[in-house]
């Protein structure tokens, strides 16, 4: 019935109402909503609140020529007003159910003021932070962004879109955004099939399967070619290949850049190449105007055959979205419920979210801070600042109530109860510029810490450094926030450095300093709160890095995974500083070591790796097993599986929360196999003194390289080295697979 009633719709529409369905606007003032609203645009950004959005589908269903409802869009990316860690700092939970638990709490939010299309998630593999785009996904790790990934879609979707409180996803940015060159955003992307494959199309598949309503074209070009005119990427490999039934959106005027990016001669060309590739809703409604008086002639003439099928075939998707989500039927909100600040309950499972977040990436036993400490000094500009929301929710939502100042006290306080003494003495010295700290602050720092018995350094990368269009050349902290680090630690009094940020940085000129450095993220609407508890122990940091942190800007890409293996792969890195012709002194070993692939002035190996992250406590893993050590490639093929099994202990400290990872090396393939990739992940409570036993299943997707001479997916027969745990020099498991 609802196919046909599409049909219907679809054979009353004139070509210029056809193209205004294909289209979301960017017009901002209500009036302008509201006309384009009534001359029948598909899709608007939201106006701002339920009153304003039922106003303008009210003017589409009751004054508009057909009464089509709007798809209301938005970037609701990490929360609409209750907000969740960033995607990046969601993916360090490697938790599937913080990703979850964020979707669901914003879709409930945003749903109540009438958005119905978010946005989100990003799941382009990101590898190099200087994108500052890599705030917005789940890190380097292609299972890690499809698991993340997957888990935003089924909160934001539920079962059913006509639901309550749900919301079209829509996986972007489709395909090799994450991979522009230098890091530099819009930038080109050139890559093999073999790396799109292996690397960058995983998570839009593990989104497909899990119904992504819709799916946003990136802006860069893949292999010279743009996205946005890609017939082989959004109809062949999205659409007919991976089985997208839903939409393909473009970016913002992603349509109108065909012409900068010199493919397009004017903006007809550039909607009928885009239109032709597979697009189904242009973003900037450049298509045709509804609301222009007089009316503007439509872009593109209906005298294509090819044109006006695709055109067709667009208008049916976005129709379907609008027919899944129950608006012909139930266009309008309840204003009176209308969400506008965080509930209570809302709070809670943002706050057990970004608990899980934090990476402790140092710590020498300073943390948790003593309950007996007597004198603490916090300084620096994340000491006393409220920018712990991050990227994309400056419109939407309020900062957070406290600033670490605040949330510090009651912290200590508590801390200092539950052993019975008296809480310490907190001196405050917020208020940096974090990006330009004078001379005289860090002097200021530098007589306090001097009379501190412990300092608490909260240092930060602003939000709005973070997030799309910030690229960054420098990954160190910004504006000379690195001298409050060196003054404090010169004092000789423990300094304990909290970094509230958006991505990896460079830390090689400070981080043997301090006594612990805590990675925060930027944690949302509860980021105080929880930075607190950690810093005094009621929460035990249990994160780990999604994203590897480079030594140096120059050893980019540095993710763990990144290379396939090479000849002459190091073993010793950044001691050999001596030229070639001075080596043969040292015998052959030396010899052998120098031609080697690395950096002269590097160690090898990326500062901190993916996977990396401590803990209050100690664990052990115990009796690692394979539930079979041979497995044939057709019984892969067939869904079989292994189990991979550890049991890891506690041995000190509280209790705790272990994350498990599950890494795969392929000894010998027909073609260069990565160093190693990541197989599966595991999250784990462990009582203290107890033990908990993990399983891990290693499937044919863990296995399967991908052959780009017509073969596909493969799962070569021979041997495998199986490890659990970030350390890729752990003793490993070995799986034979036969044919
Ligand atoms: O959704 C975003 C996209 O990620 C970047 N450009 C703008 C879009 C709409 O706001």
């Amino acid at each position: 019935a609802q196919k046909n009633r599409i049909e219907e719709i679809l054979a009353s529409l004139s070509w210029e109402e056809k193209l205004n369905q294909a289209q979301i606007t960017f017009k901002m003032s209500q009036e302008e909503c509201l006309a384009a609203a009534r001359g029948g645009i598909g899709a608007l950004f939201w106006p701002g609140d339920a009153a304003r959005t039922n106003a303008v589908q009210r003017a589409a269903v009751e004054e508009s020529a057909h009464g089509i409802p709007l798809l209301i869009g938005l970037d609701v990316i990490h929360g609409q007003r209750t907000i969740f860690p960033t995607p990046l700092a969601m993916a360090a939970s490697f938790t599937t159910a913080v990703a979850r638990s964020c979707a669901e709490v914003s879709a409930a939010e945003a749903r109540s003021g009438g958005v119905t299309w978010t946005f989100s998630p990003m799941v382009d593999v990101s590898r190099d932070p200087r994108w500052g785009r890599v705030a917005e996904g789940f890190g380097e790790d292609p299972l890690l962004t499809g698991a993340m990934g997957a888990a935003m879609v089924a909160g934001y979707q539920r079962e059913r879109l006509d639901e309550p409180g749900t919301l079209v996803a829509t996986a972007k940015h489709f395909i090799g955004y994450g991979a522009a060159e230098g890091g530099r955003d819009y930038n080109t992307v050139d890559m093999s099939a073999q790396r799109l494959r292996s690397v960058y199309l995983p998570p839009f598949a593990d989104c497909v399967e899990a119904g992504v309503g819709s799916v946003m074209a990136s802006f860069n070009t893949v292999n010279g070619r743009p996205v946005h005119a890609n017939h082989r990427l959004l109809t062949d490999l999205l659409k007919n290949e991976l089985g997208l039934t839903g939409a393909v959106v473009g970016d913002a005027s992603g349509v109108e850049n065909l012409i900068p990016h010199g493919v397009a001669a004017d903006m007809e060309q550039a909607a009928r190449m885009s239109l032709v590739a597979g697009l189904d809703v242009e973003m900037g409604g450049h298509l045709h105007d509804p609301a222009a008086r007089p009316k503007a002639p439509a872009l593109l003439s209906d005298d294509d055959p090819v044109l006006v099928a695709r055109v067709d075939d667009a208008v049916r998707r976005v129709l379907t979205l609008k027919m899944a989500l129950g608006l012909f039927d139930h266009p309008y909100v309840d204003e009176a419920s209308e969400i506008t600040s965080p509930a209570p309950e809302l709070l809670a499972a943002a706050r057990s979210a970004a608990e899980l977040c934090p990476v402790l990436l140092t710590n020498d036993g300073a943390l948790p801070i003593a309950p007996t400490t007597r004198r603490i000094l916090l300084a620096g500009p994340a000491a006393t600042s409220t920018d712990h929301l991050g990227a994309w929710v400056q419109h939407v939502a309020a900062a957070p109530e406290r600033s670490l100042a605040q949330t510090l006290p009651v912290a200590l306080a508590a801390a200092a109860s539950a052993v019975g003494v008296p809480a310490p003495e907190l001196t405050v010295l917020g208020g940096q510029d974090p990006l330009g700290v004078t001379a005289e602050q860090v002097d200021a720092v530098a007589s306090a810490a001097g009379e501190a018995d412990l300092v608490v350094l909260a240092l930060e990368e602003p939000s709005q450094l973070t997030g799309e269009a910030t690229s960054r050349a420098d990954l160190r902290l910004p504006g000379g926030q690195e001298a409050l680090i060196h003054a404090a630690v010169a004092t000789g009094a423990p300094v304990v450095v909290v970094l509230v940020n958006g991505r990896p940085l460079v830390v090689e000129d400070w981080i043997e300093e301090p006594a612990a450095v805590l990675e925060a993220w930027h944690l949302g609407t509860l980021g105080p709160e929880v930075i607190a508890d950690i810093l005094t122990g009621a929460v035990n940091p249990s994160g780990r890095l999604p994203m590897g942190w480079p030594r140096s800007v120059g050893q980019l890409p540095a993710a763990y995974d990144a290379h396939e293996r090479t000849g002459r792969p190091a073993t010793v890195g950044g001691t050999m500083i001596r030229p070639a012709f001075d080596m043969g002194l040292d015998g052959p070993a030396n010899l052998q070591e120098f031609f080697t692939s690395k950096y002269r002035d590097l160690e090898l190996g990326p500062r901190f790796r993916l996977g990396h992250g401590l803990s209050y406590s100690t664990f052990s893993y115990r009796d690692a097993s394979l539930s079979r050590s041979e497995i044939s490639a057709a019984e892969l093929a067939d869904g079989a599986g292994v189990e991979v099994r550890v049991t890891v202990a506690h041995e000190a400290g509280p209790k705790g929360e272990e994350v498990v990872l599950l890494f795969v090396r392929d000894v010998v393939a027909s073609l260069a196999p990565a160093v190693r990739r990541m197989a599966g992940f595991r999250r784990v409570a462990v009582p203290a003194g107890g033990e908990a036993a993990v399983s891990l299943r290693l499937t044919e997707r863990s296995l399967a390289l991908w052959d780009d001479d017509g073969a596909g997916w493969r799962v070569e027969p021979g041997e495998f080295e199986i490890r659990l745990g970030p350390d890729p020099q752990a003793e490993p498991l070995r799986l034979t697979v036969t044919r």
